[in-house]
């Protein structure tokens, strides 16, 4: 219960009537700390007339009025004001829900935000002894003196907020934040059993990750994404993580895939999406250091992860400890204008034979002898491994795709006795507009001789046929794979967008 008298609106009279009716006016309701206040019409006056004035004809924008009012309550352990503003931040100041976070702790994304931030904790913490050093800093950041006097007034008024709230024990009208909690307080916890609301949630989440950061992409659908979470690979196993607030929405997902191949059995790979509204306040830190926590107990010594070129990926990983070991050019070939002419090649001794999903028996021994030879593909500085293929591991990864509802598009160039190279295309289940280039392959004592060309072109042509809706093919290739970059230019793909591979080093016991 409230510790002073509370005025009531309904037998206010004079100038706390009028206060009272004004403050409805600006905030829709009378909260239970202008009531107070109301005890002395003088103060609310004042502290009405001095905020009306700041708001109306200072220089402080209102998300940055909120965010120093965050920064205060959190520091005078006003929960009163805590709720308030992170209310007001949110509703009224477009703040996200992380921003209002990192500003209790007086930190910012935003350069300009965080230097004001920065003077108000020093004001608050110190009792206003800035030093001279961070006046000076302040001002190379842009701040003028008015809005270094306005800072110390915002500190001052809301102080007094605080304390007044804290003195009255003034019940809170708001809905609740506590200066001892997060209110984004973050669990992780392993997800084992897919169910479709956990799909549902995570697809939620990598959905808003990618709109945020990757507009132009298309989004994988919840059907894609609950395949990809419950359909068991042949050669890894799946951790997965999910990160939930204290609301019960899930935050952030990471999935951990832990190869069981022999020559990759050093090597784990990190899937990692923080919603755009949550990062920047540890999820993807905690998240991360979950997984590896996992990959250490699992004896990898190799954490891999690709991030979209110059996204925040990019800055979490240098911050991370991560090392950039590959950068790869991502490339889009418009079916309607590809040139397929190379198809009508002659290429005496060799001829093309093309399937649909797991090899024809006849070939199977010959396609994992040519699979054999990715194992040269350019991988930078990645510590990836090599993979051995056999006939019966082409069909277990052709079973995988199948399982998750995928489309799988060989066609292979047969000559001299096996298999001199192929191209496979996947079109995901449900999949309308891209298809995906998955590996294309010259076994190397076949190569010059215009093989890789000659197999795309014909792919292309098949895919013309036996797809025509589809419309654009995406292919990745290392930034330093000439040649396959070569073959795709003269088929017509056109660089559309990098992505960058990451590699964290394990200590190993
Ligand atoms: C990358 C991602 C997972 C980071 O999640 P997050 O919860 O924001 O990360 P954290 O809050 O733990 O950030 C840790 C540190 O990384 C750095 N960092 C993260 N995002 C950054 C950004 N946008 N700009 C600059 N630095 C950034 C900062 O040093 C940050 O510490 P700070 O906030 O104290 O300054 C998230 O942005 C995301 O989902 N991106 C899209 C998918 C992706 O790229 N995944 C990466 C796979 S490894």
């Amino acid at each position: 219960m409230t510790a002073l008298h509370t005025v009531e609106p309904e037998t206010a009279t004079g100038e706390a009537a009028a206060l009272f009716t004004a403050t409805h006016q600006a905030l829709g309701v009378i909260p239970n700390l202008a009531r107070v206040m109301a005890n002395s019409p003088a103060v609310l006056k004042g502290y009405v007339g001095a905020l009306t004035a700041l708001s109306t004809a200072g220089a402080l924008p209102a998300s940055l009025r909120e965010r120093i009012a965050l920064l205060v309550a959190q520091e005078n352990r006003s929960d009163y004001c805590l709720s308030v503003h992170a209310f007001r931040g949110t509703r009224t100041a477009g703040l996200s829900a992380a921003e209002t976070t990192r500003a209790r702790r007086g930190a910012s994304d935003d350069p300009w935000a965080a230097a004001v931030l920065g003077l108000a904790a020093t004001m608050v913490r110190d009792r206003g002894a800035v030093p001279n050093e961070q006046l000076a800093a302040a001002r190379r950041a842009g701040l003028s003196d008015g809005q270094i006097v306005e800072v110390v007034a915002h500190v001052a008024l809301n102080v007094f907020t605080n304390y007044l709230a804290t003195t009255a024990r003034i019940d809170i009208d708001w809905p609740l934040v506590r200066h001892t909690e997060d209110p984004h307080m973050i669990s992780i916890a392993p997800l084992t059993h897919v169910s479709p609301e956990a799909a549902a949630a995570w697809h939620t989440v990598v959905s808003a990750s990618l709109a945020h950061d990757l507009p132009e992409e298309p989004r994988p659908t919840l059907d894609q994404i609950h395949a990809q979470l419950t359909v068991p690979g042949r050669d890894n196993r799946r951790l997965l993580w999910q990160a939930t607030a204290s609301d019960g929405a899930v935050v952030g997902v990471a999935a951990l895939r832990l190869f069981t191949s022999p020559g990759q059995s050093h090597l784990s790979q990190l899937e990692l999406h923080v919603a755009p509204d949550r990062r920047r306040s540890g999820v993807g830190s905690r998240l991360l250091a979950t997984a590896v926590a996992a990959a250490q107990a699992e004896q990898r010594r190799s954490l891999i992860a690709a991030v979209g070129g110059n996204g925040p990926g990019d800055a979490f990983c240098a911050a991370r400890g991560f090392r950039r070991v590959l950068a790869l050019d991502h490339l889009l070939l418009d079916v309607a204008q590809a040139d397929d002419a190379a198809a009508d090649a002659e290429h005496p001794g060799y001829e093309l034979a093309s399937w649909t999903g797991t090899v024809p028996d006849a070939l199977a021994e010959a396609f994992a002898a040519a699979k054999n030879a990715m194992n040269d593909m350019p991988m930078g500085d990645m510590d990836y491994g090599s993979q051995t293929w056999t006939a019966d591991r082409v069909r277990a990864m052709a079973e995988v795709l199948a399982d998750r509802g995928d489309v799988l598009l060989t066609t292979a160039v047969l000559g001299k006795g096996e298999m001199a190279g192929y191209t496979e295309i996947v079109i995901r289940a449900g999949e309308t507009h891209r298809a995906l280039q998955y590996d294309t392959v010259v076994v190397p004592a076949h190569r010059g001789h215009g093989l890789g060309l000659w197999v795309k072109a014909e792919m292309l042509r098949r895919l013309r046929v036996e797809h025509p809706g589809i419309v654009e093919i995406e292919t990745d290739n290392a930034q330093d794979n000439t040649h396959m970059l070569a073959v795709n230019r003269q088929l017509g793909f056109r660089f559309h967008r990098s992505t960058h591979e990451y590699q964290l080093d394990l200590p190993t016991t």
